[in-house]
């Protein structure tokens, strides 16, 4: 598929059908995912892939929309934080190394009909306690995976590119 096509079919899917995943279609992003860059190579980071119904309801309640239980699985994106690249001034890139393996990981998706939703706005503490994290992971982002149904909103409001782009 061409990258801007890709790109382009991918949007924040909250409402799904509760068909289940390919196991291959899960082996195939797990791949790509696993390509991600990251700083200083360190790949930071951990990828929980949620069916469990019991887990998947305690995650609800960390961020409760109804889409987000629909879809058969709930995927967490989580960063570690002892093996995470910190610039010499303090600057710490695991929040974007994360959400580099979250892109990808996302595009697959999107690349084998796939739909996600980037969540960032759950309650941390409630999805360390579902998980039962260690202290070294933390929940960064979250998404749904599953086959979007058909009548989700597929919203596209982009700034122009002159507004973002500084040439100089
Ligand atoms: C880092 C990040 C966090 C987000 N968090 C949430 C969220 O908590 N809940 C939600 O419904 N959408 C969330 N979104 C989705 C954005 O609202 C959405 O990407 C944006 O409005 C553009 O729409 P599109 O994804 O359909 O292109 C998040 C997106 C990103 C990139």
């Amino acid at each position: 598929m061409e990258f801007y096509h890709l790109v382009n079919k991918r949007y924040s899917v909250r409402g799904y059908l509760s068909k289940s995943i390919e196991e291959e279609k899960i082996n195939y992003i797990l791949k790509v995912a696993r390509l991600a860059p990251s700083a200083a190579n360190r790949q930071p980071w951990k990828i929980y892939i949620i069916k469990d119904k019991n887990l998947k309801n305690k995650l609800c309640e960390a961020y409760p929309r109804s889409w987000l239980n629909e879809a058969p699985i709930i995927v967490v994106f989580v960063g570690l934080t002892d093996n995470n690249w910190i610039r010499n001034d303090g600057k710490d890139y695991l929040l974007c190394d994360v959400t580099i393996i979250a892109d990808y990981f996302i595009l697959a998706a999107t690349e084998v009909g796939l739909g996600t939703c980037y969540i960032a706005a759950f309650d941390e503490k409630k999805v360390i306690e579902a998980l039962n994290l260690p202290p070294n992971e933390i929940p960064l982002l979250m998404t749904p995976l599953g086959y979007p149904k058909e009548n989700s909103i597929k919203e596209r409001k982009r700034k122009e590119i002159g507004e973002f782009v500084v040439e100089i």
